[in-house]
């Protein structure tokens, strides 16, 4: 399978798979349980969580870019690393950087108008990068995409992003000896190149605080971090972990967003009344003046066109887990260091979970039915996770669902998107869940409303 398809995990699923309550695959190397059933899932990523540490088969993979960031991290580290990084993303520091999104947001608008003509089809997974790294270097570092060093380091991520799933697939389908050596020296090489840049870029900021001089610079998140002391040492993070958080932050922070907006903008464009209506709140909610998120919570439907996306494509398409000892579970017995999966794509489409659970259908959190969705009684079914659960859920959720609704209402105030005839993109699960061939739209820009 692995050889024969293009490197997906989503190949790996069969019809049974969005049934079943678990799953198990054994292949040379590798003892691979799935687990469907809410109070399981509940099990591994919350009540055990301590018993299912995060397994390491991504972290192998990304290390060389992310260095020991809380993403690949555990135990007493991670719990540091959490601490200090908390901070930055409070509520109350989240709606503190949303003028760089309505910034990048803004040049977003200008760049597609120009190129918005009915008979021209966008790759609109190239654009929604594009703006989702443009989000990530100025809420960061207070850098557009388009300045110098900042660009580069958007060129270096896209060459590692095509070269990181050739190194962290063949792991996932129990190929631990599979080495393609030269994807390899690439995507080191493209880590080397990022970190250097990011360096280049972190260093006079973090001189500059360690100086007493950081007051009057610039309010992003790299100023929180700088700023973040642990509550018992007093100590904050030292330059290397600074580049290890920033790093990682870029790569989960920008890869997800992009993918969840491209699927979003897809879905969209398949039904004319959804974005009419999506239209009408957008021109009545979003105020040209306005630097308040808050504008944001009018906008039910935009949010909730996000909301269903991440249900039918959520960018983290599965979540792996390392069983610390043996255990048992269902009529399963465990051995340790067995894989366990949580995948919010099985989850999210499970047919015992929800109804009509291919359909998108963004007004089914509008019901009062809880058949239509679990989020009534999401704590108690987990049919719903596309952040994760427990301590390790995500960390930047409000940061993407702000930037989400910024993007998906000013999309809908200023272009009409129609689909590409014959073209349907072809889900692939990567790095997060991508089309394997591309998500093409065309566009169309409004006329401006007085
Ligand atoms: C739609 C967008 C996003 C989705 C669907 C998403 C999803 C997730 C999921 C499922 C996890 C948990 C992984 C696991 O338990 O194995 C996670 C972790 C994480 N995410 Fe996100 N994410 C998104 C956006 C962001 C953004 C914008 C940032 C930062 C700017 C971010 C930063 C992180 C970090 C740092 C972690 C690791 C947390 C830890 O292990 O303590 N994510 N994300």
């Amino acid at each position: 399978m692995f050889f024969s398809k293009q490197h997906s995990w989503l190949d790996g699923l069969y019809v049974r798979s969005y049934a079943m309550k678990m799953g198990e695959l054994h292949l040379p190397g590798l003892d691979l349980y799935m687990v469907n059933e809410p109070s399981l899932v509940k099990r591994v990523l919350v009540s055990e969580a301590d018993a299912f540490p995060k397994s390491d088969l991504l972290g192998q993979a990304l290390r060389p870019l992310l260095g020991d960031s809380i993403f690949t991290t555990h135990g007493e580290q991670w719990r540091q690393q959490r601490a200090l990084m908390e901070p930055a993303f409070e509520a109350a520091r989240v709606r503190h950087v949303y003028g760089h999104m309505q910034a990048a947001a803004q040049a977003m608008v200008a760049r597609l108008s120009d190129r918005a003509q009915v008979s021209v089809a966008i790759d609109m997974e190239a654009e929604m990068t594009h703006v989702a790294a443009d989000i990530i270097l100025r809420t960061i570092l207070s850098q557009p995409l388009e300045a110098g060093d900042a660009t580069k380091v958007f060129e270096a991520f896209s060459r590692y992003q095509e070269l990181a799933p050739k190194m962290v697939l063949p792991a996932l389908f129990g190929l631990r000896w599979w080495r393609p050596w030269r994807g390899r020296a690439k995507s080191e090489a493209a880590a080397v190149e990022i970190r250097a840049l990011l360096v280049k870029l972190i260093r006079p900021r973090y001189e500059a605080a360690r100086a007493g001089d950081g007051a009057g610079g610039p309010v992003d998140l790299l100023s929180y971090l700088l700023a973040a002391r642990d509550a018992q040492t007093g100590e904050g993070f030292s330059f290397e972990e600074l580049v290890d958080q920033v790093a990682m932050l870029f790569l989960a922070g920008h890869e997800t967003s992009a993918s969840a907006l491209s699927w979003a903008l897809y879905l969209m464009a398949q039904i004319p009344d959804i974005q009419e209506r999506m239209h009408l709140e957008a021109q009545a909610g979003l105020a040209d003046a306005s630097s308040d998120p808050s504008e944001l919570r009018a906008l039910v439907l935009c949010r909730n066109v996000f909301k269903e996306t991440l249900r039918l494509f959520p960018p983290v398409g599965f979540l792996a887990r390392q069983a610390a000892g043996a255990c048992t579970m269902r009529d399963k017995t465990l051995k340790a260091d067995a894989t366990v999966v949580v995948s919010p794509w099985l989850i999210q489409r499970h047919r015992q979970l929800w109804a009509r659970p291919d359909e998108f259908d963004p007004d089914r959190y509008e019901s009062d039915s809880s058949d239509d969705h679990p989020t009534a009684q999401e704590s108690t079914r987990s049919g719903y996770l596309p952040f994760g659960m427990g301590p390790r859920v995500c960390i930047g959720a409000a940061f993407a669902l702000q930037e989400a609704a910024l993007i998906l209402a000013s999309m809908a105030q200023h272009f009409v998107l129609t689909p590409v005839p014959d073209h349907v993109p072809r889900p692939v699960g990567r790095l997060t869940i991508r089309s394997g061939n591309g998500i093409w739209l065309r566009l169309r820009r409004r006329e401006t409303m007085p």
